[in-house]
């Protein structure tokens, strides 16, 4: 018998805070049904406490996942706590995870507080959590930088409070594998009721060593892995949920557990991240970027045609690459549309929902022949962002490119229902539309990034573009999907916009 290695995926809550990924409610259930179907064992949904959307899209999942345990984040404190607990409150399995930071230099510079305080309070935390679920998983923040002794103090300390859970979290990415392996040993073994918890580890990748330092913990006794779709998260991310588990299920020899998961939802599942979060995936990237499993050279080639395993270790298939096949066309019907749909863990509200939605499918099937699961996936999300964009509306857009001459736009948009109109000349048409459309609102914002994606494969494919723009330390992405990638622009641009236009007011856990 081996042990079972669980899969927390933060995605939701760590891998939302990364700049400009923030989710909607919508969003947040459909990327929380890619996971229950892949059987992520625990999804945390994340920070209730953090604003009224926050509250109800946890709460959202809560209601909505069945299999999969749902957890919410709270700090230590009982106003985060019992918002946790409420927002839980239909969860069928539910988990609260509660943190204070436990490393000299957050207990002195961020909280301002004694080690006896920050002990006091984690234990007091658990004991409130406990109030409203068994399940309670308590992280000292920043672990990876806390003494031992203190370390170990505090983690007794919680297990004996009812913390069922204990999260070693590497919250700034400084460590490396061996020393982090060392760590987690050294806890299983100094903390005197450790066999009353199952270890944890929640790392970062400051350093491009989050899988690294995560499967050196697993080998050293850690049964729990927080990570995320993409290794979406703060800053460089958090460790790749696709890399540990098939690390974990192809190195057999080396890791003595196995996981749950069905790995032919990974690809899916990322591809739907990406695509909600305009966070494009490198080709190179492993698993699930383009390249992952394609073989360019001729050696390769040659070697894998003759017997796979020569350049595989893992096959395309087990991880999902064959799931994207041609899925719905010009002819098909509502039902089809429907039903494919509900597949994909997408449900409309009303039939008024479905019917704009199927509409909008037949425009892109009158444009392009072969409809893929990736295009139905960017046309709800295509859906949901006109919601996010009441103010700001494109009405026409008509560019002018040819050799020889200075590109140039004409932009109308609905700003407030009101029509504008602007032209601009620019070194693109896509340069030239941006500057149209900035004459007309003056956002006075800065365009960060811009980047096209092609959705499937072919020239009628339709184009993803994202950006960020920011405006005043704040930063936003924005996100557009058309055939056209003049028009894809267009709308990637006025989606960011809109964010910016919106109040923001949202507490960050970790500030
Ligand atoms: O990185 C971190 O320390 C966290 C905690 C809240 C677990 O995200
Ligand atoms: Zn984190």
């Amino acid at each position: 018998m081996t042990d079972k290695l669980i899969i927390f995926d933060t995605t939701l809550r760590d891998g939302e805070q990364s700049p400009g990924a923030s989710m909607t409610r919508d969003e947040k259930i459909r990327i929380a049904k890619a996971l229950e179907k892949m059987r992520v064992d625990v999804i945390e949904a994340g920070f209730p406490v953090a604003s009224l959307g926050d509250f109800e899209a946890v709460q959202a999942v809560a209601n909505a996942i069945k299999d999969s345990t749902v957890c919410g984040l709270a700090r230590a404190t009982d106003t985060d706590i019992d918002r946790a607990g409420e927002a839980l409150k239909n969860a069928n399995s539910a988990r609260i995870h509660t943190f204070i930071a436990t490393s000299p230099i957050h207990m002195a510079d961020k909280l301002r507080m004694s080690p006896e305080q920050v002990l006091e309070r984690a234990v007091a935390a658990v004991k409130r959590a406990r109030k409203y679920t068994d399940n309670v998983e308590f992280s000292p923040e920043d672990a990876g930088r806390s003494e031992l002794d203190f370390l170990c103090r505090v983690i007794e300390a919680v297990i004996d409070a009812g913390a069922r859970t204990v999260n070693i979290p590497d919250t700034v990415g400084y460590n490396v594998p061996q020393q982090f392996g060392n760590l987690i040993h050294n806890l299983i073994e100094r903390v005197p009721n450790s066999d009353k918890a199952i270890f944890s580890v929640h790392c970062h990748n400051d350093l491009g060593l989050a899988v690294a330092n995560s499967l050196a913990a697993v080998v050293n006794g850690a049964r729990q892995v927080e990570c995320t779709v993409n290794g979406l998260g703060e800053r460089a991310g958090n460790a790749a949920l696709e890399e540990i588990a098939m690390a974990v299920r192809t190195r057999k020899d080396v890791f003595p557990c196995q996981i749950g998961l069905d790995t032919t939802q990974i690809v899916p599942c990322s591809r739907l991240v990406s695509s909600i979060t305009g966070f494009a995936v490198q080709p190179n990237k492993a698993i699930v970027g383009a390249n992952a499993f394609a073989h360019e050279s001729g050696i390769h080639q040659d070697g894998v045609l003759k017997k796979r395993e020569t350049y595989e270790i893992m096959r395309a298939q087990d991880v999902g690459w064959s799931e994207n096949r041609m899925v719905l066309g010009k002819h098909s019907g509502r039902n089809a549309f429907r039903t494919r749909l509900r597949e994909l863990g997408v449900e409309f509200e009303s039939e008024e929902d479905l019917n704009a939605a199927f509409r909008r499918f037949k425009d892109l099937a009158d444009k392009k022949h072969e409809i893929y699961d990736d295009d139905l996936q960017a046309l709800v999300t295509e859906t949901g962002l006109e919601a996010e964009n009441e103010r700001l509306k494109l009405v026409s857009l008509h560019v002018c490119s040819e050799t020889g001459e200075t590109p140039a736009a004409a932009v109308t948009l609905a700003v407030d229902g009101i029509e504008k109109r602007q032209t601009a000349d620019g070194g693109g048409p896509v340069d030239a539309t941006y500057k149209a459309i900035e004459k007309i609102v003056e956002s006075g914002s800065e365009l960060q990034l811009y980047s096209v994606n092609a959705i499937t494969s072919g020239t009628d494919s339709q184009g993803e573009v994202t950006v960020r723009v920011a405006k005043g330390g704040r930063i936003v992405n924005g996100q557009g999907a058309d055939t056209d990638i003049v028009i894809a622009s267009a709308k990637a641009y006025l989606n960011a916009l809109s964010k910016l236009m919106a109040p923001m007011e949202r507490a960050h856990p970790q500030l």
